[in-house]
């Protein structure tokens, strides 16, 4: 094949594209030549934990938004690869909701198997993608950091895997320029021991307000506020937290909310959610979409509606996800390599239409989880990607809620049985809130 294709990323959408392609290798496929571009020095994308905030040593933007002692927030058997397992890395069975360490090191040990980190043009950033109707053909334009050197070179498809949880979402309140201490979105929080002793405010109510609250809560943080624009969290929160209204105004260090009631605190933390952010794609190429299930203009999810040589990957709000992106992976990788036919625009079109209205008509989370579920099952079907029991890891995430709802604070305890070996998971050697090393070696030792 002459074919070229360009991955924008080598986080684990990126990597799972990489992994496509070299698996129909492995079976003796006639691949495209494929060239990933990764801005970082190392794969694994949010996985791969920076200390650095703000620019990175290259004066760009830094994608990681993980902080120290983050552990999974959702049970490892809704996630793990179905053609590599945890058993196949680790050599046993672990724990259900492992530190981010030990997803990375998964992560990597399927690419290191697959050995394909020579396809990877690190310390590149993607600048400018645009399109050529004549030539039929993309440009990528990149940049060398190592060289100092921007080049521009063709190709036939793009895959985008740049991930849209880096680039934050930063509403203003009234008077946080009077405010004495510092007001930060969660984009760069990292080391909760920062708040030890202090009062914090945290605006906002979805995964990033109840991780980073429940982390300087176990760091000892003195007190947690979080406030809510449409509904409370409503877990049964330990003493020393509080669920209030909307933040309407701060003076110094006093914040009042719509109910108002007042609360002194030491730093603000606004965990509002990111934006889909993709200013190196030309206007026409531009992905445009709320953070929802059932994106804007991607026909099955992945295949760009007005040009099905172009793919975005991930780019879903995410229940399921390294499976996901796997499922996303291979069909893209299938119609790349001519073995899946796309319909006409229309009939692609239309297909977004029917998936935003049965996203519409969900009721629940539960609900959500099904849908995301079948969505990737949907996929998996067209591909040679290993089936597995999708039901399976649905209720996989229906006792992750149930235990969430018991105990927010210990439902990290748990263990669940992996629906792609049958094997269960052994319970950590030490609860989650009084676990204070995240690292590997820590946590392999659970015996
Ligand atoms: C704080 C936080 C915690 C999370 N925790 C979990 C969890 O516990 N479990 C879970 O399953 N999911 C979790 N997620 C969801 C997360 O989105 C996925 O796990 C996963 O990282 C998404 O992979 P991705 O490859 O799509 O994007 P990313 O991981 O964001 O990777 C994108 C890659 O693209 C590169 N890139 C970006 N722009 C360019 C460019 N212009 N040129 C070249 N390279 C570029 C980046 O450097 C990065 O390596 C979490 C997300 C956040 C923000
Ligand atoms: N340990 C972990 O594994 C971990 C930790 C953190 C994050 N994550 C992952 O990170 C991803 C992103 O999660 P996220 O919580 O950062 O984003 P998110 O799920 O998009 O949630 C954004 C939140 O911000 C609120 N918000 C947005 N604009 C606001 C405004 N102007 N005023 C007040 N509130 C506003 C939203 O409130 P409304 O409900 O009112 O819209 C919502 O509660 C998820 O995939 C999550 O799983 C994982």
């Amino acid at each position: 094949m002459t074919k070229r294709v360009a991955i924008i990323g080598a986080g684990p959408s990126g990597t799972a594209q990489l992994r496509a392609f070299q698996s129909a290798k492995e079976k003796g496929a006639d691949i495209p030549e494929v060239v990933c571009f990764e801005k970082q020095s190392n794969w694994g994308g949010l996985w791969n934990y920076t200390w650095r905030t703000g620019l990175d040593e290259h004066g760009e933007p830094v994608h990681g938004s993980m902080y120290r002692y983050l552990w999974s927030n959702g049970p490892k058997e809704g996630l793990e690869f179905a053609d590599y397992t945890f058993e196949e890395h680790f050599g046993k069975q672990i724990a259900s909701y492992p530190p981010r360490a030990v997803l990375f090191d998964y992560i990597q040990g399927r690419m290191k198997k697959a050995g394909v980190r020579d396809w990877i043009r690190f310390d590149t950033v993607v600048r400018h993608v645009s399109y050529d109707d004549a030539t039929e053909k993309f440009s990528v334009t990149a940049h060398d950091f190592n060289k100092d050197q921007e080049y521009t070179e063709e190709f036939d498809n793009v895959v985008v895997a740049s991930g849209h949880f880096s680039t934050p979402n930063v509403p203003e309140f009234e008077g946080f320029d009077t405010f004495n201490g510092r007001v930060l979105h969660a984009h760069d929080f990292r080391d909760a021991l920062e708040y030890k002793d202090k009062d914090i405010l945290i605006i906002g109510t979805s995964y990033s307000a109840e991780d980073i609250g429940s982390q300087c809560w176990k760091y000892g943080c003195k007190s947690v506020t979080v406030s809510h624009r449409t509904a409370p969290m409503g877990y049964k929160w330990p003493d020393n937290w509080q669920e209030v209204p909307l933040l309407t105004k701060v003076e110094k260090n006093t914040c009042t909310f719509k109910d108002g009631t007042t609360k002194d605190v030491d730093a603000i933390i606004l965990c509002t959610g990111y934006l889909h952010h993709f200013p190196f794609m030309a206007e026409g190429l531009k992905l445009r979409t709320a953070n929802r299930l059932a994106t804007a203009d991607l026909y099955k999810g992945v295949v760009w509606v007005d040009n099905p040589k172009l793919f975005y990957l991930g780019m879903q709000d995410q229940w399921y996800t390294f499976n996901m992106f796997d499922a996303q992976a291979w069909y893209t990788r299938d119609v790349i390599m001519g073995r899946i036919d796309v319909p006409d625009r229309a009939a692609r079109a239309q297909d977004v239409v029917d998936r935003v209205a049965a996203e519409d008509a969900l009721e629940d989370d539960y609900g959500c989880i099904r849908y995301q579920g079948a969505y990737t099952g949907e996929l998996i079907a067209e591909t040679d990607y290993p089936s597995f029991d999708i039901e399976g890891a649905n209720d996989r995430f229906f006792q992750w809620k149930k235990h969430k709802k018991e105990n927010i604070m210990t439902f990290r305890n748990n263990g669940y049985e992996s629906v792609m070996t049958g094997s269960m998971a052994p319970k950590h050697h030490t609860p989650w809130k009084d676990a204070m090393d995240d690292t590997l070696e820590s946590y392999m030792k659970n015996d």
